[in-house]
C-alpha cells in the first residue's frame, strides 16, 4: 500500500542527503518546497517533490490519498530530552513558588526529585505504564513523532529498573521512536545525604551493571550541580558507562556552571542539556565536539530562571537543539510547539533556526539523525499536516494554539 500526501501548500525541511546536524549559520536556512506531494510506503519517505512534476497513480486499489488541504507539512518533532514516567503532578510545589519559595528551597524541603520518587516508589508499573502511556499520546497529537525518556524518579535498584521497564513497555507499544536513557544519579536519597559516594556506588556497582545487561538503557544521565552530583561524580558515572557502551546525555549548567559541560565533551557525550548558565570555558569545551548543546526553554519559562544563549550558541558556529524537559516539577507540557515558540520569542531565534533545532537537531542529539529530522527518501514517514497557514512563520508565531491537524507516524495518521 501506497500513501500520498497532495496539495501541500508548502513542504518543510526537505533534504536530498540526510545531514548529522545543522550548524551555526547554515541554522538560518531551512529547504523547503511549495505546491508539494511526498510518497510513503511501508512507513519510509519513498518521493517528495512539486505537484507539477507529481507522475500521478497508477494502482489506484493500492494507492491512499491523503490531501492535506492546503496545509503545510512538517518532518515530526524530536524531543531529546523527557521524563515523562512519573507517578504524580506537583502542582503544590507550584504554589509554593508562587508564594515565594524556589526551587532549590522546596527540593531542600524534601519536595522536588525525592517527592517524586517518593511517589513513583509507591506506584505499580502497571499504572506507571497506562499514565505514561496517555501522555506519550498526547504529545504525538501534538506533533512529536520521536522522544527520548528517562528514568531518575525511582532512586534505587528495584524502582530505576521499574522506570526502565516502563520505558521499554511504551517503545513496544508505540509507533513513536523512543530512546530510554538511565538516570539514577538523578538526586541523593535522603537515607544517603551524608554518605553520597555510597550512593554513587550502588548507582554504578548495582544498577548500571543490571540496567546494561537487560538492555533497558539507550544512555546515561546525571544531574550535575551544585547540591546534586559533582564533576567527579559525573566523571566517574561517564566513565563506568561508557564501558557498557552507554553514551552521555547529560544534566548540566542549569542553575550553576561547574564544569559539567567539559567533562561531559570530554567524556564523549551525545548532548549536554539545560545549559541555562553559561561561561567561556563552557563555550570552548563545545566548540569542534561532537556533542548537541541541548536547551530547554520550557523549563526557564516555568521555573522564571534565565533562558540558555542559544544565539552566542549559533554565532559561534555551535548547533543547537531544543527540547521540552517535560516532568512533573520543573516543566509540566511535553508540547513541542510551545518550545518552538519560547524559541522565537524568548532565545530570539528565527522560525527557520527553531525549525532546524526541534527537528534535525533534536533527532541527532538522540541518535536517530538518519531515521528522522527530516522529509528525505529513505527517512521514517513521521510527519504532521498544519491546518492552512499563511507561513511556516506562524506555527512558532500563533502561540498556545493547535496549528496541528493530523499527524503522521510510521506512515499511520494517527487517530
Ligand atoms: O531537568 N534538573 C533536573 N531534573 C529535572 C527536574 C526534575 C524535577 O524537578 O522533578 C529537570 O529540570
Ligand atoms: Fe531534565
Amino acid at each position: 500500500m501506497k500513501t500520498v500526501i497532495k496539495n501541500i501548500a508548502e513542504l518543510i525541511q526537505t533534504e536530498q542527503n540526510p545531514r548529522k546536524w545543522v550548524a551555526g549559520k547554515d541554522m538560518s536556512a531551512i529547504n523547503t518546497i511549495k505546491d508539494a506531494f511526498v510518497e510513503v510506503e511501508k512507513g519510509i519517505i519513498t518521493a517528495f517533490g512539486s505537484m507539477d512534476d507529481w507522475t500521478g497513480i497508477d494502482d489506484w486499489n493500492n494507492t491512499e490519498i491523503i490531501d492535506a488541504e492546503g496545509g503545510m507539512v512538517f518532518p515530526t518533532y524530536c524531543d531529546s530530552h523527557t521524563h515523562l514516567v512519573f507517578a504524580a503532578s506537583r502542582e503544590g510545589e507550584f504554589v509554593d513558588r508562587i508564594n515565594g519559595l524556589s526551587y532549590e528551597e522546596i527540593a531542600k524541603r524534601g519536595g522536588g526529585i525525592l517527592n517524586s520518587a517518593a511517589k513513583l516508589q509507591e506506584a505499580t508499573e502497571e499504572q506507571l505504564f497506562e499514565d505514561a502511556l496517555i501522555r506519550l499520546n498526547e504529545v504525538i497529537r501534538m506533533g512529536t513523532g520521536a522522544i527520548e525518556i528517562k528514568s531518575g524518579y525511582g532512586l534505587s535498584l528495584a524502582a530505576e529498573l521499574k522506570m526502565l521497564r516502563v520505558i521499554k513497555r511504551l517503545k513496544e507499544h508505540s509507533d513513536a521512536t523512543i530512546k530510554a536513557t538511565f538516570l539514577g544519579a538523578h538526586a541523593l536519597p535522603q537515607r544517603y545525604k551524608n554518605n553520597k559516594n555510597s550512593y554513587m556506588d550502588l548507582v554504578i556497582d548495582e544498577m548500571l551493571p543490571k540496567v546494561a545487561e537487560e538492555g533497558l538503557a539507550d544512555y546515561i544521565d546525571i544531574f550535575c550541580e551544585e547540591g546534586y552530583f559533582s564533576v567527579d561524580d559525573t566523571k566517574r558515572l561517564l566513565e563506568a558507562a561508557n564501558k557498557y557502551g552507554l553514551q552521555g546525555k547529560t544534566h548540566v549548567n542549569q542553575f550553576n556552571a561547574i564544569g559539567g559541560v567539559k567533562v561531559s565533551v570530554d567524556l564523549g557525550c551525545l548532548s549536554v542539556d539545560h545549559l541555562e548558565e553559561m561561561n567561556e570555558e563552557d563555550f570552548e569545551a563545545l566548540k569542534n565536539s561532537d556533542c548537541m548543546p541541548t536547551i530547554l526553554p520550557a523549563c526557564s519559562f516555568f521555573l522564571g530562571i534565565p533562558y540558555g544563549a542559544a544565539k552566542q550558541m549559533i554565532n559561534k558556529g555551535l548547533p543547537v537543539a531544543l527540547a521540552t524537559d517535560y516532568n512533573p516539577g520543573s516543566t509540566p507540557s511535553g508540547n513541542m510547539n510551545f518550545v518552538a515558540s519560547l524559541g522565537c520569542i524568548q532565545l530570539k531565534m528565527t522560525p527557520e533556526q527553531v525549525i532546524n533545532a526541534t527537528t534535525i537537531n533534536g533527532a541527532y542529539a538522540m541518535g536517530v539523525e538518519k531515521e528522522l529530522g527530516s522529509i528525505c527518501v529513505g527517512k521514517k514517514a513521521n510527519l504532521f499536516i498544519t491546518k492552512s497557514m499563511p507561513s511556516y512563520a506562524y506555527l512558532p508565531y500563533a502561540f498556545g494554539h493547535n496549528v496541528i491537524d493530523k499527524v503522521m507516524i510510521n506512515g499511520k495518521i494517527k487517530k
